[in-house]
């Protein structure tokens, strides 16, 4: 192929064919629109794998060290915002690669040795996932201290514990950001997971099976830092395996979906908590906007819309599975297409997971509005019947006792905390004054020391377990 043939990428595969694609085939199978992002790790691939086609005698040393110029003019030139991207060059991979021989000359050229475009986009796509994936566990990590620090601050608030969203039990507030903590740890635990099966190499695999030249995959492994805990190469086993799934995609994808479905839970509790009905809490201003025709309102769009935009990964993750499910091996045009929903979850889980490390440290708690909720609601209904089990009668009796207990005081419009003594002791002779300790929001929180309970002792020291783990 002469330069200026690959300058045409309509005739790159030259001789074959007897026309060029229509405009219209050409937009349509383009992808360097999105996949430009994917610039440093296909410089990055290029550049390993030169260097190992040089230190296999594959390449000659001027070549190795013409690329390497190319590449830097290259990288210098995308970051000026100098690059010309071609759509008649398709994509990232075929864009940078004439360039560099336009500028370099047939060492240009012998780049693609032992390499396809296949092998070439699995490797740049996992390359650069697993950059975002090491950005987005150090966001989650940020989170949940910043969640960490308002349960600190606030474990000894009080606030109703809910059970299909009636008042269940008071629960301390800072055991319910904690609660969030326990969901991003997981997710974090899942991204470092997913994150090492991501960081294995496909080049190598060539086109789909494998390549006559003496390639040193493991080599290009460890240039690319694909290496295992023990510091072992990680390399893709199978050729037709590694141009064709894109499991780890998925798999990212469905750990951000379930991020995702953490932060809409969160933000739907922040939308009810800042309602006027709850004021449990409110969000600082730069997290809230107005409305165009009602002067007194304080929208919380940013929860709604962090809610709202969990359907569009969900909608990813669908997309992904489709897209592989069906596909015969090896590598399938198809798979151009796992792009856009992977770039956007990125991009929508990165934005959601930086304003929601702002945002918790924006939210100001109503410590009144949440004791004065939970006094109602009979929440300390069960303490009343543990307290009678403690005395000796059996738990489904103490059970009924106390509904007949909750009735009376609901008929008469009180809590069951404020009966008098003597009504108290009209539904069973033993209960005495110290009944009012129980009870009352303090003295049931103080008896929840189950570990992972909400007694604020325990809270405290879960406190201290995730800042212990989180440093
Ligand atoms: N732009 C393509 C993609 O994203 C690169 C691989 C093209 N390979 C091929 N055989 N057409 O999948």
């Amino acid at each position: 192929m002469s330069s200026n043939q690959l300058d045409q990428k309509s005739q790159a595969w030259s001789a074959l064919f007897s026309e060029p694609v229509s405009e219209l085939v050409q937009r349509y199978t383009a992808s360097v629109g999105f996949d430009q992002r994917l610039w440093r790790a296909d410089i990055q691939g290029s550049l390993a794998h030169a260097e190992m086609l040089h230190a296999q005698g594959v390449l000659s040393a001027d070549d190795w060290e013409v690329i390497q110029r190319g590449m830097a003019q290259i990288t210098q030139d995308i970051e000026a915002g100098r690059f010309e991207w071609r759509l008649d060059l398709e994509d990232v991979h075929l864009n940078i690669e004439a360039r560099l021989t336009q500028l370099v000359g047939d060492a240009g050229k012998r780049l693609h040795t032992g390499r396809s475009r296949n092998d070439q986009v699995a490797t740049d796509v996992r390359l650069w996932l697993r950059g975002e994936m090491d950005g987005l566990i150090e966001l989650l990590r940020q989170l949940q201290l910043a969640l960490v620090d308002l349960a600190d601050q606030h474990a000894e608030v009080i606030m109703p514990g809910f059970t299909h969203l009636q008042v269940a039990q008071p629960v301390s507030f800072g055991h319910h950001m904690l609660a969030y903590v326990e969901m991003f740890a997981r997710d974090a635990e899942r991204l470092t997971d997913a994150r090492q099966r991501t960081n294995r190499l496909p080049l190598g695999a060539a086109a789909l099976a494998g390549t006559s030249y003496p390639l040193d995959r493991e080599r290009v492994a460890r240039t690319l830092g694909m290496v295992d805990e023990q510091g072992q190469a990680c390399v893709c086993q199978n050729s037709l395996d590694a141009v064709s799934d894109r499991d780890f995609a998925i798999e990212f994808t469905a750990a951000a979906t379930l991020c995702m479905v953490h932060i809409s839970r969160l933000s739907e509790e922040l939308i009810l908590w800042m309602s006027q009905n709850f004021g449990f809490i409110r969000l600082a201003d730069r997290f809230t906007t107005g409305s165009s025709i009602m002067p007194q309102k304080k929208n919380p769009d940013v929860p709604e819309l962090a809610r709202g935009k969990t359907g569009r990964v969900v909608g990813h993750l669908m997309g992904l599975i489709t897209l592989m499910k069906g596909q015969p091996l090896a590598y399938n045009k198809d798979n151009q297409e796992d792009k856009e929903p992977l770039f956007d979850t990125v991009d929508t889980l990165r934005d959601t997971l930086r304003i929601f490390v702002d945002m918790a440290g924006g939210i100001t708690v109503n410590a009144e509005a949440m004791r004065q909720a939970a006094l109602k609601g009979h929440a300390t209904a069960t303490d009343l019947a543990d307290h009678l089990v403690k005395k000796g009668m059996p738990f489904r009796d103490a059970h009924e006792v106390v509904a007949h207990a909750v009735r009376s005081a609901s008929e008469r419009g009180l809590d069951l905390a404020q009966l008098p003594l003597a009504e108290l002791q009209a539904f069973d002779a033993r209960i005495g004054p110290e009944v009012f300790e129980v009870l009352s929001l303090e003295g049931s929180l103080a008896t929840r020391q189950t570990l992972g309970g909400t007694a604020p002792r325990q809270v405290r020291a879960q406190v201290a377990r995730h800042r212990s783990r989180l440093v």
